[in-house]
């Protein structure tokens, strides 16, 4: 029976984190006029599982290390798809990307495939009021200019008013100039409005707990945080804590001899910036020189330091406000990005750098005991106190998940009904789920069977899928257009393989077609753990492709 396993929690042994976090503060009474749990779903832009409770030894992120502590931990957990509004569109609706039709940013799923509900709008006809902080959809024509309001949100979402400034100069260069820069260590106050996206997003979120923490009501409250997405603009003291001189390369910054071009993308979003465009970089493969590969990883690993602080700031916030033994806090990433890895600088594509996301859920008195009254659960951790202390793994599970899996796993979490399977063609079904509901891992006493749930570990498969307008890299193979799509790179991930078969597929009909097969890819987990050996050739993988496809 697949199960979190202990053992694995020795992953974590020699990972030094943070200090002990502030000492326990005294309680005011809470005031909690019902039984039902609330949520706050974390949703970052872009982190791969570069953090200290995923076994990186390198990066800082105590915060986001503590949540781990009281959560239970996916470490084998798959986006759906590697680019942002197709994965996000995915996970809130519980749908793959073949039946949310979208592969690119062009449309708008209730008017293109099917009036799907989505998480936030789920709990909101189950009397919570639902409310939105920064990027959680993604905007823009996929959730219709709006974040698919009025539907999902109770009212209308919050932006931060300096997302703009995202992409425009604001970076200091070494000329003294403003630049849009893709590596943009900034001094906070000399930035317009003196603040960034991520810090006014903390700060709203955080008032809407305030005013929450009364309220008849429990709550849905979504905050999707901007960093480590490229710009890497975040205040400069970040990049202290990863000198130049400790950054390693990528373990395999070649583009792989036997990777099918298909398979490869040619990053080109980073090129666009102006400090990348003045290295003259070769396309579609680079390389970039490599002391500029060390500052992209030094200010991507700045980065997500910047965003645990953040996350630190929220969750001690929610713990001051008593609400730490009343939140499901569920923390995701929409999908990975390589640093580096088979000589890319970028998601895009069916590889675990891109595909595979940080996931862990912390339910209030079940993956943790129930703080005591004026205990801490999230007190702020700051990720430039020295390190010293070892922090206690928290339940960790192996298992293969995907994140379409987060709707009925959270449903079920809270209580509310888990939506039904999907059938097969599911578009004119409103509620229904294609993932698996996750319950049975937290082996909570009150879990319900799930009759599909594969009590083999082995047989657990995520899926992923990326499209592609050509059989070798060109200017829109990083994000075709649906009209441009011409190929489906339609990918598994077991615990053992990872295999890959690019096919033919129809953007007007939106079928594939499994008999064209254009390449194929294949790499053993334990064998070559980067994927950097395909061998797919050798095994005749076309064989094994269309009985295991969804
Ligand atoms: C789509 O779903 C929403 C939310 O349930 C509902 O208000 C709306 O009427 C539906 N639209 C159509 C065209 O069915
Ligand atoms: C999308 O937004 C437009 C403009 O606000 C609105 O008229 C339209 O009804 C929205 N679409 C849906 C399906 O709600
Ligand atoms: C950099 O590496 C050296 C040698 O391993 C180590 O002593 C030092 O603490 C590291 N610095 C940081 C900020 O991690
Ligand atoms: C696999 O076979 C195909 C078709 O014969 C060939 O084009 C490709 O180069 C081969 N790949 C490797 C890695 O040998
Ligand atoms: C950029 O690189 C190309 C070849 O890769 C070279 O021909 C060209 O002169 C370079 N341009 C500059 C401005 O260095
Ligand atoms: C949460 O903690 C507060 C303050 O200690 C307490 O009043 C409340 O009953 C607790 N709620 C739950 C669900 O344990
Ligand atoms: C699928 O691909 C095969 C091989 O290229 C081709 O013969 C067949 O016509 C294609 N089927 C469709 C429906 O396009």
């Amino acid at each position: 029976m697949p199960s979190p396993q202990p053992a694995r929690g020795l992953l974590w042994l020699g990972v030094v984190l943070g200090p002990v976090c502030a000492a326990l503060e005294s309680a005011a009474p809470s005031i909690s006029a019902t039984d039902a749990l609330n949520v706050l779903l974390i949703v970052v832009d872009d982190l791969r599982p570069s953090l200290g409770c995923y076994g990186d030894k390198l990066v800082r992120s105590p915060n986001i290390d503590q949540l781990a502590s009281h959560s239970l931990l996916f470490q084998n957990a798959f986006a759906q798809q590697a680019v942002c509004a197709p994965s996000r569109v995915s996970f809130l609706t519980g749908r793959r990307p073949d039946t949310t039709r979208l592969y690119d940013f062009n449309s708008y799923w209730r008017v293109h495939a099917g009036n799907f509900s989505t998480i936030p709008q789920y709990f909101k006809e189950n009397g919570y009021v639902t409310m939105s902080v920064g990027k959680v959809f993604h905007p823009g024509i996929s959730s219709n200019h709006s974040d698919d309001s009025p539907y999902s949100w109770s009212f209308p979402p919050y932006h931060p008013s300096t997302e703009k400034y995202e992409n425009t100069k604001t970076c200091r260069g070494p000329d003294g100039e403003l630049h849009a820069n893709l590596l943009c260590p900034v001094d906070v106050v000399d930035v317009p409005e003196g603040t960034l996206p991520d810090i006014q997003s903390t700060e709203q979120a955080i008032q809407l707990l305030g005013k929450m923490r009364t309220s008849a009501s429990p709550f849905f409250l979504a905050v999707g945080y901007h960093k480590p997405h490229i710009p890497f603009r975040y205040p400069k003291e970040f990049q202290k804590l990863y000198p130049l001189e400790n950054i390693t390369l990528a373990p395999d910054p070649q583009v792989p001899d036997g990777l099918p071009p298909v398979a490869y993308n040619p990053w080109m979003d980073i090129r666009q910036r102006e400090d990348v465009q003045a290295l003259n970089i070769s396309v579609p493969y680079g390389p970039i020189p490599v002391d500029f590969q060390r500052k992209i990883r030094q200010s991507y690993f700045a980065s997500v330091s910047y965003l645990d602080t953040q996350v630190g700031h929220l969750l001690n916030a929610l713990d001051d406000l008593q609400l730490a033994n009343n939140t499901i806090i569920a923390f995701i990433s929409d999908h990975g990005w390589a640093l580096g890895e088979h000589g890319e600088w970028a998601k895009y594509s069916n590889f675990d750098v891109a595909t595979r996301v940080p996931l862990m859920f912390y339910v209030p008195g079940k993956t943790a005991s129930l703080p005591e009254a004026g205990e801490k659960l999230f007190p702020y951790c700051s990720p430039f106190d020295s390190v010293s202390e070892l922090m206690e793994p928290g339940r960790q599970s192996e298992d293969l998940v995907e994140l379409v899996s987060l709707f009925p796993t959270l449903a079920g979490l809270a209580g509310l009904q888990v939506p039904p399977r999907c059938p097969v063609a599911s578009f004119h079904v409103e509620l229904c789920r294609e993932g698996q509901n996750l319950l049975k891992h937290f082996r909570l006493p009150d879990s319900e069977e799930d009759p599909y749930f594969l009590d083999n570990p082995r047989e657990l498969i995520a899926y992923s899928q990326y499209p592609r307008p050509a059989d070798s890299p060109q200017w829109n193979s990083d994000k075709p257009s649906l009209k441009d799509i011409k190929i489906m790179g339609y990918s598994i991930r077991t615990i053992d393989y990872r295999y890959t078969v690019w096919v033919g597929f129809d953007p007007h009909e939106y079928l594939a077609n499994f008999s064209d097969i254009h390449a194929g890819e294949l790499y053993f987990v334990d064998s070559d753990p980067l994927q950097d050996h395909n061998v797919y050739n050798d095994s005749q993988g076309g064989r094994l492709s269309q009985s295991l496809m969804p």
